[in-house]
């Protein structure tokens, strides 16, 4: 059994699977983590120097090679489920939870380190309407994939949210 977590940036997907694994005593994975190690650097740099093609093939071999039998929780990127061949492997690695927060607070959370998230770049003077237009574009993706969503604002901690997915989803360490 595996859980995906994907939504957009700064929805807690790195947080919140961190947490789940821990509770679960299961294996971690963050895509945009594994990637950067992959290539020694950060995304920021795999964009400017590889470019963003590259990244997205180096988001595709990372899912190819999850085998389905772990017990996994898999952190996505932002991007990840856009391509319809990751769409297709996301479903079949596991259960996907979409997580989802309020724009404005996506642009407050993000907006502290712009830097990082390259498809912001550019947009330091108001992250809040290119957060809003990367919604209005992913979130039909995003909802077509989901078996399950949670609002994360709404938890006090990623530990909360974690401790509430282990309930909804029914999951145990045993699994
Ligand atoms: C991206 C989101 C980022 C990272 C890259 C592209 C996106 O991940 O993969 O900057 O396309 O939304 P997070 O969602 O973890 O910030």
């Amino acid at each position: 059994m595996n859980v995906v977590l994907i939504g957009f940036m700064g929805t807690g997907k790195s947080a919140i699977g961190r947490a789940l694994a821990q509770r679960l005593g299961w294996a971690h994975m963050d895509t945009d983590t594994e990637i950067e190690r992959r290539f020694g650097k950060k995304i920021r740099l795999i964009f400017a120097q590889d470019g963003e093609a590259e990244f997205r093939q180096a988001e595709t071999k990372v899912l190819q090679e999850i085998s389905v039998s772990d017990q996994l929780i898999l952190s996505t990127g932002g991007g990840t489920p856009l391509r319809q061949e990751n769409a297709a492997l996301l479903a079949q690695i596991g259960t996907i939870v979409l997580l989802t927060t309020p724009p404005e607070r996506i642009a407050a959370r993000v907006g502290k380190r712009l830097a990082e998230r390259p498809l912001l770049a550019g947009w330091e003077h108001d992250p809040l309407t290119r957060v809003r237009q990367l919604l209005q574009e992913r979130t039909p993706r995003y909802e077509a994939l989901a078996d399950y969503r949670l609002e994360t604002a709404t938890f006090a901690s990623p530990q909360a949210a974690a401790s509430h997915l282990i309930s909804h989803l029914r999951l145990n360490p045993t699994e």
